[in-house]
């Protein structure tokens, strides 16, 4: 009997000739977490996925609990023990959390004739009881934050009984305390014996969790070694190949244009409670807060997607109405909304299209003519600044890997033209080396002049790029910091502060 969950050997594979993972081995042992990390388009997801019967290998084993096993699909691989936390949500927007908990297997739940709902929402309380989460399952998933959502698939993974759990950055969307509280679920499976793979992009995160980390790079499988013996920078090196030196922030406020974005005295139900601010040409600002605080819900009033209750919006000085997007684009606003789904990026167009999606009158010549030589032009050039892993630009979006796919949703909004920019969690997934350089274009976008506004709960990200950065807590600004006193502290205390 091996002593392995798990064990991966020589695993092959190709997309179209491209090769995605070349002789890849890995093992799991029960009771630990084994983290695997690797840049955007690495070859960790595809890895899973064979694991999980989604892709099959071309050439390799799969032994699990010592048998070598073929997984046709995944029914096979979760009769094996196997669940699988997805990078991208698989929710169904329709269904309540319950119905979403147990599809598939709702036949537990029957009696001959009908669908036992009482049971199946009894059933999904339990769990997500179970792991400390707060959602009502008979409501539609539809109606859930992305971060809620993200725990109804943790809650579905768990639901199963597996040995063996793969979470493909399962914290992507949770808030500070929803990932304590998943670490402790993890915590408690790890002394079940279970075994858990775990990918993240966060690595403060694996020091945190992990017992093994092993690191990919372009396909390989580059190392694997005890997290006690491993620091952020070796880890770093391994993943990128090469030294990652974070500049330091620049401010200079004499390179400053005058107010761009003016908004007094905002208000939108109960989220958005007398937001007042401004933002000048050239300057980054960031806001900062817990999740629901109230900085999407700012935003989305301001970019015309929710009602406005009262309040002003000026810009360039002058009072503007926006009532729908379309307005605020016309008025030179864009909006980086913190779902990606609602993005408008089509996954089954090429990448080249989408990023001129948002501006193709920009690509028009001759009437209704479209430029596609001006397009891959630009696609191009995005793709080799964000550093965008693809065979080429005519690639369909949805062949990329989840890092690479948000990236281009960055590169189409990097190429828009508007001249206010609000980015919303603008790297959630990406990886840290691309990372900078979207924060370097970023800045770039600044030092030409446009005003950019940057929602984030990565703390280390808002002090990063911002000039100024407002706190929110409660639907209210509670407070206003400058590049000169931002600390991470003080934004904590602003943002536990309970506004009165
Ligand atoms: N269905 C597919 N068709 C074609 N190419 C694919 C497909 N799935 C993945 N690839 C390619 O395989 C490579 C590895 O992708 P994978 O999704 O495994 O990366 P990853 O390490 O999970 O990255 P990320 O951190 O961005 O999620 C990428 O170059 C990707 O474009
Ligand atoms: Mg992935």
């Amino acid at each position: 009997m091996s002593k392995n969950l798990v064990e991966l050997l020589n695993i092959n594979k190709a997309f179209f000739g491209v090769i995605a993972l070349d002789k890849v081995s890995f093992d799991l042992i029960p009771g630990e977490v084994h983290a695997l990390v690797g840049e955007n388009g690495a070859g960790k997801s595809t890895l899973m996925k064979i694991l999980t019967g989604i892709y099959q290998r071309d050439s390799g084993e799969i032994v699990v609990n010592g048998e070598p096993k073929e997984f046709p699909h995944v029914r096979e691989s979760m009769k094996a023990g196997i669940s699988m936390i997805h990078q991208e949500l698989n929710l169904v927007n329709h269904l309540t959390v319950a119905q979403n908990i147990f599809i598939g297997r709702e036949a537990e739940f029957s009696s001959r004739f009908f669908q036992n709902d009482n049971k199946i929402n009894q059933k999904a309380k339990e769990i997500c009881e179970e792991i400390g989460i707060d959602i009502d399952p008979e409501i539609e998933v539809s109606e859930l934050t992305v971060a809620k959502q993200q725990m109804v698939e943790i809650a579905k993974a768990l639901s199963t009984d597996s040995e063996i759990i793969i979470m493909d950055e399962p914290t992507a969307s949770l808030t500070n305390e929803e990932i304590r509280d998943l670490f402790t679920v993890i915590k408690r499976l790890k002394k079940q014996n279970k075994g858990i793979i775990y990918i993240s992009h966060k690595l403060e995160e694996l020091f945190q969790i992990a017992d093994r980390v092993s690191v990919m790079r372009d396909g390989n499988m580059v190392d694997t070694f005890p997290i006690e013996e491993a620091d952020e920078d070796m880890i770093i090196r391994k993943m990128v190949g090469r030294e990652i030196k974070i500049k330091p922030p620049t401010f200079d406020e004499s390179k400053f244009g005058k107010v761009a974005l003016e908004v007094i005295n905002l208000n939108s139900g109960d989220m958005v409670k007398e937001v007042s601010f401004s933002i000048r040409y050239g300057e980054i600002v960031g806001f900062a807060g817990l999740v629901g605080a109230g900085r999407s819900e700012t935003m989305k009033v301001i970019f015309g997607a929710d009602h406005k209750d009262s309040g002003e919006i000026r810009i360039d000085g002058n009072p503007v109405t926006i009532n729908n997007p379309y307005d605020a684009v016309n008025n030179s606003i864009a909006y980086l909304s913190e779902d990606r789904k609602s993005e408008g990026i089509i996954t089954t167009l090429p990448i080249f299209e989408n990023i001129s999606l948002p501006k193709l009158q920009d690509f028009l010549k001759l009437s209704f003519l479209l430029n596609e030589q001006k397009e891959i032009k630009n696609a191009e050039e995005m793709i080799k600044l964000l550093d965008v892993r693809t065979p080429s630009s005519a690639q369909l979006l949805q062949y990329l890997s989840g890092g690479n796919q948000q990236k281009v949703v960055i590169a189409k909004w990097l190429s828009s033209n508007s001249k206010i920019l609000i980015f919303d969690e603008p790297t959630r997934g990406i990886d840290v080396g691309a990372k900078d350089q979207i924060y370097d274009l970023m800045e770039e976008l600044a030092d030409q002049g446009n005003a950019i506004i940057v929602v984030s709960s990565e703390m280390q990200e808002i002090i990063r790029l911002s000039n100024r950065v407002f706190v929110m807590a409660e639907g209210r600004i509670t407070g206003e910091l400058s590049s000169k006193n931002i600390s991470q502290e003080k934004i904590m205390s602003l943002a536990v502060n309970r506004a009165s």
